[in-house]
């Protein structure tokens, strides 16, 4: 395998797609205690919340006050997900480095998730997109169901091509393109990331894997060989969308960092302080992540103590 020895470029995605759809309330101290371990651990891009409305999510009613709470410093980018121009405004107000828009390949999708077809919101995010670009603020955006659809079913490549080409003409700095209920496998990545690179440059291209059928990993080294090196990935495999049934965690951040990590490519986290993190995290959530490594070594900690 051909490894360049570029270093990952991560996006911490646990604090929101990872607590979004938790039914446990975590308190604001809870969830800027994270957030601080996080970046203790190294992670430079940290998604800190959603400015959505609380009805719709309301796991994510505090993200303003979370982000305001934040020790802001030049050395990590705090990042919101803003599904229009009032959750930009109130993301501003909080003092955010940087925002992230959701736009669906699903109509359906985006009817259930923004409440908008995908035109509309579209139509809804070009004012939000100058505004960000008139105050200094980047912006990525997530093309979600590119693998698949819980309401409409496959989506076919060229769909997610032209809804990737719209987002980046309004100027968004990178794509992440979301497997949202974990469908894909590496050779639909391979293909998919292949027709995007035709009008997307690769190092604008990120992935953003659930790993509700465990092949989270698997595509993730997929789009790696493809040239991709911007992942998300949420701390001891949280995650969820709750408009998308049945979709579960990210993939682990614990699980990238371990693997890229031994294969001798740099992701810039300390594995033993990001399993800090989700140590304090499960606690407050009172139930078991799912990663992996993160259970490994929570494994090795117990035994070394014994
Ligand atoms: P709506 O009901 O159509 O909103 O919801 P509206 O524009 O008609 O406004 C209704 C009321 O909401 C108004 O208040 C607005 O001010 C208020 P009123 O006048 O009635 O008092 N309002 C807001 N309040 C707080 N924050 C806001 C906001 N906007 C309007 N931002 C809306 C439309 C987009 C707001 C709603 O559908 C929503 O909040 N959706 C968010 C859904 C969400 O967060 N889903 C999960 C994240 S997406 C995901 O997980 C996928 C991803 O991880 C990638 C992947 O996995 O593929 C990103
Ligand atoms: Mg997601």
């Amino acid at each position: 395998m051909e490894l360049d020895g570029e270093q990952l470029r991560l996006m911490e995605v646990g604090p929101r797609d990872g607590l979004q759809n938790e039914s446990t309330q975590v308190s604001v101290a809870d969830k800027t205690q994270f957030i601080t371990l996080l970046k203790t651990a190294g992670l430079k891009r940290i998604e800190a919340g959603a400015l959505v409305h609380p009805k719709w999510i309301p796991s994510m009613a505090h993200s303003q006050e979370v982000i305001a709470s934040l020790n802001k410093s030049e050395s990590v980018s705090y990042a919101a997900l803003v599904p229009n121009m009032v959750g930009f405004e109130r993301a501003i107000e909080a003092g955010v480095h940087e925002v992230s828009l959701v736009l669906s390949v699903s109509d359906t999708h985006n009817q259930k998730n923004i409440n908008a077809s995908t035109s509309d919101a579209l139509e809804r995010y070009r004012p939000v997109a100058e505004r960000a670009i008139d105050l200094g603020v980047p912006f990525r955006a997530y093309v979600s169901c590119a693998f698949g659809c819980p309401y409409e079913g496959p989506i076919a490549v060229p769909a997610v091509v032209a809804v990737a080409e719209k987002l980046l003409e309004l100027g968004a700095y990178e794509l992440s393109i979301g497997d949202t209920i974990g469908v894909g496998n590496p050779k639909q990545t391979h293909e998919l990331v292949r027709a995007l690179k035709e009008s997307v440059p690769v190092n604008r291209l990120a992935m953003h894997l659930h790993d509700t059928r465990g092949t989270a990993l698997a595509n993730m080294l997929a789009a790696y060989q493809e040239g991709v090196r911007s992942f998300d990935s949420a701390a001891g495999g949280l995650g969820g969308c709750p408009y998308a049934p049945g979709a579960s965690g990210n993939v682990a951040t614990e699980d990238v960092v371990w693997m890229f990590e031994s294969m001798g490519i740099d992701t810039g986290v300390d594995l033993n302080v990001l399993v800090n993190a989700s140590e304090m995290i499960q606690s407050a959530l009172g139930r078991d992540l799912p990663s992996k490594a993160f259970q490994a070594m929570m494994a090795q900690r117990q035994d070394s103590k014994c």
